[in-house]
């Protein structure tokens, strides 16, 4: 294929991943942001095939069964295991740049020309950041589907030890680009793919479950690094920008959850937060919680001129987003203004709540941001927190030995009154205790919430 025709090509790929990337920012075009950036990508495939002149078989075996395998798993993935998801195929995509470099270094040793240096530099980053993401985010998918502990696993002078593993990575990796032929070359790429490994393991069995997606995100951006770096590997401009785009977007992301917890990524990944040690401070919580049933809080409701929905994680466990729908449409229909406030990091995931909202149609003008309702709180008459938690926890604000101290919250205990959704008194995702359910102004209206909200609805239509 002609090279210019190919690099015109490349740039269309290119122009519809960022357009698509651009189409993903908002709900109303995702979808088709999604199909764009696709549509960019099997350009890119194609015409590297074409470009290459390849023998087709082999790839067309891997490319039905990865949609098979893809296809299935997209649609038999619950909305609650999302983040697990993202992680295997980060992984996935890391494993898959270690093995492009791997192979690069067997193509160049089969053909005995002697590489330029940036190819060992780039095969020694596409092995180590490959290596790293996909061992890194194996055992991120264990910890967020609970098949090892979500605990943070801590030993003495860890931080040390990891340190040495990475001096030690990079001291191979030198070597390796300074001997590159022969067997010193290859043991010394072999020892490299196995620290890489360890190092993925290391560094994030020491983070704590609640802030796996957080590392899931910048694993994310890993992978994109990893397979930039596959891209100068293999020569492929499409790659490099592919990748880049990728790597840039997963750390945007990464900074904004960091910012919504008001944490710092270095304090996501050393503090060990979630561990006995970093429990320590935030006092436990004493009170009488104040129940009410469905009758009494649909009386409550019912008188009210401004409510605000706060969905939280057990929305999505509940499945609860459709009645929550129907009983916003009721107290409109009853004169009440109703709002829905996301947090940013409610639920499991990015926009978790957002899809949810989304998939029973609540309109877009209802959604409120937390900065935006939390000066006015004081003027709503009631908040109604669905299985939310971590997320409207006034320790963030009030309690300077809490491990939330300083993370973003929706301020639901300043409304008129507050009633909360949940099934228990028990701890959200971070295992700390919430003083709102003992405030004056809270009552807890226990159960599955959408057996609650359901009540509720069904109060209103009786009534
Ligand atoms: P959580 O604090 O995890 O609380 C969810 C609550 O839902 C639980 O306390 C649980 O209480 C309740 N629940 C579970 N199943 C339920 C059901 N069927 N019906 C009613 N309630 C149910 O949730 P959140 O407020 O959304 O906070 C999210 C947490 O994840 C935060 O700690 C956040 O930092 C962390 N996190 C999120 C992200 C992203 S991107 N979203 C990223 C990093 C970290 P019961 O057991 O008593 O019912």
């Amino acid at each position: 294929m002609n090279p210019t025709l190919t690099n015109l090509a490349y740039i269309a790929a290119a122009i519809l991943f960022i357009v698509g990337l651009k189409m993903l920012g908002r709900a109303t075009t995702a979808r088709r942001g999604n199909a764009v950036s696709s549509l960019g990508m099997l350009l890119a495939i194609v015409v590297t095939l074409l470009e290459q002149g390849m023998a087709y078989e082999w790839i067309l075996v891997g490319a039905v069964l990865g949609s098979v395998v893809g296809g299935a798993a997209a649609r038999l993935v619950k909305m609650t295991a999302m983040p697990e998801m993202v992680g295997l195929f980060n992984g996935f995509g890391g494993l898959a740049s270690l093995l492009v470099g791997w192979a690069e270094y067997h193509r160049q040793a089969a053909q005995s020309v002697s590489a330029l240096t940036a190819t060992w530099v780039a095969v020694c980053l596409a092995v180590l950041i490959g290596g790293v993401t996909f061992t890194g985010s194996m055992v991120a998918y264990g910890k967020l589907a609970e098949k090892i502990t979500g605990k943070p696993i801590l030993f003495k002078n860890q931080h040390l030890a990891n340190g040495a593993l990475l001096l030690a990575v990079l001291a191979v990796a030198v070597l390796y680009v300074l001997f590159p032929a022969g067997a010193l070359g290859y043991s010394l790429l072999m020892v490299l793919i196995l620290l890489a490994l360890v190092l993925g393991v290391l560094s994030v069995i020491p983070i704590g479950g609640a802030d796996m997606p957080v590392v899931i995100s910048l694993l994310n951006s890993y992978s994109g690094l990893a397979a930039c770096a596959a891209g100068f590997v293999i020569n492929n401009t499409v790659l490099v920008v592919a990748g880049a785009l990728v790597g840039a977007s997963g750390l945007i992301l990464t900074n904004i959850m960091c910012k919504a917890m008001n944490r710092s990524l270095a304090n996501v990944l050393f503090s060990g937060f979630g561990s006995a040690a970093s429990a320590g401070g935030g006092a436990a919580y004493q009170g009488e919680a104040r129940p009410i049933s469905a009758e009494d809080a649909y009386l409550l409701l019912e008188a009210a001129n401004s409510v605000v929905f706060v969905p939280g994680y057990g929305m999505a466990v509940a499945q609860a987003q459709h009645a929550v729908r129907e009983l916003g449409q009721l107290l409109e229909a009853n004169g009440a203004e109703v709002q829905y406030c996301i947090h940013p990091v409610a639920g499991r995931m990015p926009g978790h709540m957002n899809v949810l909202l989304a998939e029973a149609n609540v309109p877009y003008e209802q959604l409120v941001e937390p900065q935006d309702v939390n000066p006015v709180m004081a003027t709503v008459d009631i908040a109604i927190v669905i299985g939310a938690n971590d997320v409207v926890n006034p320790a963030a604000r009030e309690d300077q030995q809490s491990p939330l101290y300083g993370m973003p919250i929706i301020n639901v205990d300043h409304a008129r009154t507050c009633i909360v959704l949940k099934r228990s008194l028990n701890p959200g995702f971070a295992g700390v205790d919430n003083p709102l359910f003992f405030k004056e102004n809270t009552r807890m209206l226990f159960g599955d919430a959408k057996a609650t909200v359901s009540a509720l609805v069904a109060e209103f239509k009786g009534a």
